[in-house]
């Protein structure tokens, strides 16, 4: 059987980023660093890896500055050749194989995720695409967590979630799926559920910022009406595709970073930072003298 490719990834980057001002103020989220990387490049790098090689960036009015950073910047280029900064200027050479496309469309209004998604259906069109929300930064290790749910795609033709478990305070910040009794990590879903109060929540398995789509999600899409929050949520429209197709959902081993808020954020900086080449020994000296610091403070 001929294996079913997925090429097209779909980045929503158009969200105000309310829980970093003022650093969101003139700046996207998606653009602040962990270490020295902006949060979009780990999850374009993440897509590419996988093997994406289309790119659908959707943007709103203050997000200049992605379509700058996948673009290449000759006066930059010009200066580091100048200056011999080789590694440097192949640092930003690098940032994107030449055999990527990207393309850029504007989300008008900021009428939730599932309206953003539909901003790219004309470029989508008729295939199944991948979606990545570049605040949920994902460490798998080795393993690459889109890579698993394309084989996932190709042995079922479905429709896959990214899940993790969370704790019961926490799913009312997430969507939240229904699954058979005895779980084991990947299988249909049967529900999903947008941002639950904890007693009515379906399970403790939260939808992660990593979707694979089938196109029949546009029709869903265009169905739904706005729901919590008052915007149109992608959760609504899986939740009204279950009804036409089989979704599956893929509990990935690794860490999930929620860089949507600070604390996230800031445990992603550490982390990344203590695996850095560059600064890894420095930054464990650090936090072994800032916690001996800590003892004798408190
Ligand atoms: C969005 C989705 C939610 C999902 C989450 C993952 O929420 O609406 O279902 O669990 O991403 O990060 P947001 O983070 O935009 O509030």
């Amino acid at each position: 059987m001929k294996k079913l490719k997925i090429k097209k990834a779909v980045f929503p980057v158009a969200g105000m980023g309310t829980r970093f001002l003022p650093a969101t103020k003139a700046n996207p989220k998606e653009m602040l660093p962990v270490v020295d990387k902006p949060l979009i490049q780990y999850a374009v790098e993440e897509a590419i890896a996988a093997g994406i090689t289309e790119l659908i960036f959707v943007t709103s009015n203050s997000k200049r500055a992605i379509e700058d950073h996948f673009d290449s910047n000759y006066e930059l280029e010009v200066k580091l050749e100048t200056q011999q900064k080789y590694a440097l200027l192949q640092t930003v050479r690098d940032i994107l194989p030449a055999n990527i496309r990207c393309s850029y469309v504007r989300q008008h209004d900021p009428l939730g995720l599932g309206h953003a998604i539909a901003c790219a259906q004309h470029i989508v069109g008729e295939e199944a695409f991948v979606v990545l929300l570049a605040d949920d930064l994902i460490d798998s290790g080795s393993a690459n967590c889109l890579q698993e749910m394309i084989t996932i795609y190709q042995q079922t033709s479905a429709s896959v979630v990214a899940v993790q478990a969370v704790q019961a305070a926490d799913v009312a910040k997430y969507g939240i799926v229904a699954v058979a009794e005895g779980w084991q990590g990947c299988g249909e879903i049967f529900d999903i559920v947008e941002k639950p109060e904890p007693a009515s929540a379906p399970s403790k398995l939260a939808a992660v910022g990593r979707y694979l789509l089938t196109p029949g999600i546009f029709s869903s899409l265009a169905q739904v009406s706005a729901g919590k929050g008052g915007e149109i949520q992608l959760t609504d429209a899986i939740a009204l595709l279950l009804a036409q197709e089989k979704v599956y959902g893929y509990q990935f081993p690794g860490i999930r970073y929620d860089c949507g808020n600070k604390m996230g954020y800031l445990k992603a900086t550490i982390a990344y930072a203590l695996k850095h080449p560059e600064i890894a020994d420095q930054m464990k000296e650090y936090l072994s003298q800032f916690s001996t610091e800590n003892e004798i403070i408190t």
